[in-house]
């Protein structure tokens, strides 16, 4: 998959820019606040429908203007436009200029892995925000998964409600909880095996990356095995005393996780800085490869000033593991040096205006 066109109007900084991109290696350089990192985010918008930074959308629209729009050309075997236009009033979504009405539709018509310094949140955050990026992955793969879990998401807000009504009524609890259940058993599979297919690479990315032998794994922290193995449905039975006391669902697969961990220790609670970034780019680099795989197309790679926080010897092995055939936009304040071997096109940004540059030239 590979974006060939980019249009922004009042997106953040820019007002208006139009970029072509070239399949492999593109580099945004620039100065600091120039709107490198805008720029991935605006492709990130257009695969998610929403930004990672921010939860309100009119944040993205650029200061004073009235709505922000962003357009993008993506080949496959077909070419397809996407656009992404938000207003005061709302966010309309358009494939080939047709609006449409479900997020599902359009979410993962762009797939792109994004690498930033942000990242490294993942250890500190909840394990809400840690959920929401397996959520994420797992949608842009299969709208059904999107669909199962916006369904429980309601279902968990009417139990909730109801748990704080007196006296509770059994029988609606029973057919809630049987309608929560038949959304949990694939959603809590769907997750299992989506990690299943990360570790299946994520060991070696990581050997590779860090040039070590460390054991690097993902675990999916089920409520289920939590509790010896227990049902989703028995789970949530067994719970309806405290969830009754509480006036919330204490169990389900809203309140299961996930951890890293490298030689059986969790990264979040042992790991160096270092260590915790390259367990990131590792994953990354297994999702890239479990997106490639179920789609037949390998997704976007946007790496957002990522060369500049490892030393030399890792930001090569970086670029040694992103495979030939992946687009790839990575962003830094100047050339890396470890890119000077390869072919790239660079294009430099500067307050909201792009120019494309020859290789070399300045
Ligand atoms: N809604 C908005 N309207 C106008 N400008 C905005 C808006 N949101 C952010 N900006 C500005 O965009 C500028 C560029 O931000 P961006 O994060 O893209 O910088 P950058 O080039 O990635 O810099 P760095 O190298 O420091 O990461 C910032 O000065 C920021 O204040
Ligand atoms: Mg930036």
């Amino acid at each position: 998959m590979q974006v060939t066109h980019l249009l922004l109007r009042d997106f953040r900084n820019y007002e208006k820019a139009e970029v072509l991109f070239h399949p492999g290696l593109n580099v945004l350089t620039g100065a600091n606040a120039q709107g490198k990192t805008n720029l991935l985010e605006s492709l990130a918008v257009v695969s998610l429908t929403r930004s990672y930074r921010v939860s309100e959308d009119t944040q993205l629209i650029r200061y004073g203007a009235e709505g922000a729009r962003v357009s993008c050309l993506v080949e496959e075997q077909l070419s397809q436009r996407l656009d992404v236009v938000i207003t005061r009033a709302g966010k309309t979504l358009l494939i080939n200029r047709q609006p449409v009405r479900r997020s599902s539709e359009f979410i993962g018509r762009l797939n792109v892995i994004l690498f930033s310094p942000d990242d490294l949140r993942i250890f500190r955050d909840s394990p809400r925000e840690r959920r929401r990026i397996l959520d994420a992955e797992i949608s842009k793969l299969s709208p059904a998964y999107l669909t199962q879990l916006s369904q429980y998401q309601k279902l968990l807000k009417q139990r909730n409600a109801l748990l704080k009504s007196a006296p509770v009524d059994g029988l609606i609890l029973d057919a809630l909880d049987e309608q929560m259940t038949a959304c949990e058993v694939p959603i809590g599979t769907a997750r299992r095996q989506f990690c299943g297919q990360i570790n299946s690479t994520l060991a070696a990315y990581y050997r590779r990356l860090s040039r070590s032998e460390d054991l690097c794994t993902l675990q999916y922290l089920a409520c289920t095995e939590e509790a010896k193995r227990q049902s989703y449905a028995d789970l949530l039975f067994d719970s309806r005393q405290r969830d009754t006391e509480t006036g919330l669902t204490n169990t389900g697969i809203h309140r299961e996780d996930l951890a890293f961990l490298l030689n059986e220790r969790n990264v979040a609670e042992t790991a160096s800085q270092g260590q915790k970034r390259m367990v990131l780019l590792a994953f990354r680099l297994a999702l890239q490869e479990v997106i490639a795989a179920r789609s037949h197309s390998h997704p976007v790679l946007l790496l957002d000033d990522v060369l500049s926080e490892l030393d030399p010897a890792h930001q090569e092995a970086l670029m040694e593991q992103i495979p030939a055939d992946c687009q790839c936009l990575l962003t830094s304040t100047q050339v890396p040096a470890v890119l000077q071997q390869l072919s790239y096109h660079e294009y430099h940004i500067e307050n909201g205006t792009v120019t494309p540059l020859e290789k070399g030239m300045p």
